[in-house]
This record gives structure tokens, sequence and C-alpha cells, in this order.
């Protein structure tokens, strides 16, 4: 049987869950699953009990994800630094980890899982991919742009995280999606993980809507400045290449003009060759680490 659609919502559930649809929802949601260890003193439970009521907690609110029309969901499940942890607690959580996601990745296709991973390492790393496409001759120095950026990331084939929601009290990111989540409405919730329920996603996605016209304002201005900022480094580009050929920065215009769109498409295709490149690499370092038997 299906863990995650398996067990429909009550009535008054679907009434407020209907209600609630009628306004703004995020199209994706993260979350940092939080409180594990805690709920399981409070319980007078085994610390592992604990994480596997989390990872159960996990697949229970995916299912009310889905049934509020949630289409992706971003999840922290393990941290680099909660490596740190005894190893007997890592251990533990491998288990678990093998045991639940297997399960749960297996029925959907609209969870990521963030697990061994901060943030600060995934931008450290997109960071040295642009300096590797700069080296190899496939990308300008030029070309680096947060934009650019945001294709290195390992999130880059989903959209920033509309809402982020974090349980247990902690009111901070662990350095999680710092850089995806700049205009996204934080949430930070007293409940502890295992505890979390129905009315407390319900609450989240109030406060998100609420916000919302905030938000979207705050996106659409960083956009424009992004697209301002594209096309400064464009013109500063085109006078460059204007004043290599000798010519005066400012004079045919319609010349300037015509080099600025060669530049611009130039732009484009190295970019497109640099993201195949990368996207070559990754998929190398992933075979060589898992290799497929023939
Ligand atoms: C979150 O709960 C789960 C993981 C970090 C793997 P914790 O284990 O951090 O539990 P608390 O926050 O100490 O209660
Ligand atoms: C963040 O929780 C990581 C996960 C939920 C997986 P932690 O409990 O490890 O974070 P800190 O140490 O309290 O910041
Ligand atoms: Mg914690």
């Amino acid at each position: 049987m299906s863990w995650i659609r398996e067990g429909e919502l009550t009535i008054i559930e679907r009434f407020c869950a209907n209600i609630i649809k009628a306004g703004p929802m995020p199209r994706h949601v993260a979350f940092i699953m939080d409180g594990n260890r805690r709920y399981a003193q409070k319980c007078h439970v085994e610390r592992q009990q604990g994480h596997s009521q989390g990872f159960d907690k996990l697949a229970q609110t995916l299912r009310w994800c889905l049934n509020l029309g949630i289409r992706e969901v971003t999840v922290y499940a393990f941290s680099i630094e909660n490596f740190k942890r005894s190893q007997e607690e890592v251990n533990g959580l491998m288990d678990l980890a093998r045991q639940k996601f297997s399960r749960l990745l297996e029925e959907q296709c609209f969870l990521n899982v963030c697990f061994a991973y901060t943030s600060r390492h995934e931008i450290s790393n997109a960071v040295r991919e642009m300096a590797w496409g700069v080296e190899q001759g496939l990308l300008e120095p030029s070309d680096v742009s947060e934009a650019l950026l945001d294709q290195c990331l390992y999130t880059s084939n989903s959209p920033d995280p509309d809402l982020l929601i974090r349980t247990s009290g902690e009111v901070r990111l662990s350095d999680f999606l710092l850089w995806q989540t700049s205009h996204s409405c934080l949430v930070f919730q007293s409940v502890l993980w295992p505890e979390y329920s129905f009315w407390n996603l319900c609450e989240a996605i109030l406060r998100f809507q609420m916000n919302y016209s905030a938000l979207q304002k705050a996106r659409d201005s960083y956009m424009e400045e992004r697209r301002r900022q594209q096309m400064e480094r464009d013109q500063a580009y085109v006078t460059q290449k204007l004043q290599q050929e000798g010519l005066a920065t400012h004079g045919d215009s319609r010349h300037r003009r015509t080099l600025l769109q060669k530049c611009t498409a130039m732009r484009e295709q190295r970019i497109q060759g640099f993201l195949q490149a990368l996207e070559h690499k990754r998929v190398d370092f992933f075979e060589r680490l898992c290799p497929v038997s023939a």
C-alpha cells in the first residue's frame, strides 16, 4: 500500500484546505524538520524512535502537501554538520534514510532531499564550477553572474521555495538554501517536527498568504535589477570590443546595436555549452561514484 497516498483528509480538514486554496498557494515549500531528539526526550522514548517518527511525519506531510496542491517539496534531512554527532546516531540516521527514502522516492516525484548538505558548500561548489568553465575557455569572466550561479546550484531545476518552514522553535537557517530563500516567506514554528500537524501547515500557508504581495514585489524588483545589471555588463563588453577594434565607443549607434545583439547571442551560446559540459561532468561523477553493473 502506498505510504504517501494512504489516508485522506477528514471532512473538516478538506473544508479548510478548500478555503486556503482559494488564496495564493506556495508552489514550492521547503522544510527544516527539526526537534526529533527533543520529542524523543519529551515522550521518554529512544532517540532513534524520535528520528523514525520524524521520517514518518515527512510521509504524512507530503500527503497534506499533495492534497493542498503544493507541487514541490524540499527537505533538510541531514546536514554536513550532523556528521559530528555520535557514530551511533549517524549510523541510525543512515539506516533510516536508506529504508524510508527509498520508499518515499519510489512513490512520487515532487520531493527533493538535501542529505549531507549545507548551503555554503553548495554555493562555493557553484563558484568553483564557474571558475572551471572560465579555465576551460567555455566561459568569459564577464559571463559570471547571479543568474549563472543559480544554474550551477543543485537546485537549478526547481523554482526557489515560496515558503520555508522550520519547526522546533529554533530561529535560524542552519546553512539551508541560503541563496534560494532570499525572497521566500520564512516561518518558524515552535512545534517539534514529529508532532507537526495539518493545522501547523495551514497556519504557515496563511502566513505566506498574508505576506504574498510584499514577497511578489520584492521578487519582481530583484528580477528587474538583475536584468538591468546584465544589460550594463553587455554594454560594457561592447564598449571594450569597440575599443579593441579602435572604433569610437559612441560613434555609429547601428553598429553598436548590432554588436550588442551579437555579443548577447554569443554569451547565451557560451552559457549553454558550459551548462552541457557541467551536466556531463556531473553524470560522470555519479557514474564513478555508483557504477552501474553491465
Ligand atoms: C532534526 O532533529 C533531525 C536531524 C538533524 C537529523 P534533531 O536531531 O536536530 O533534534 P533536536 O533539534 O536536537 O531536538
Ligand atoms: C538542521 O538541524 C539540520 C536538519 C534539520 C537536518 P540541526 O538541529 O542539526 O541544526 P542546529 O545544529 O540546531 O543549527
Ligand atoms: Mg536540531
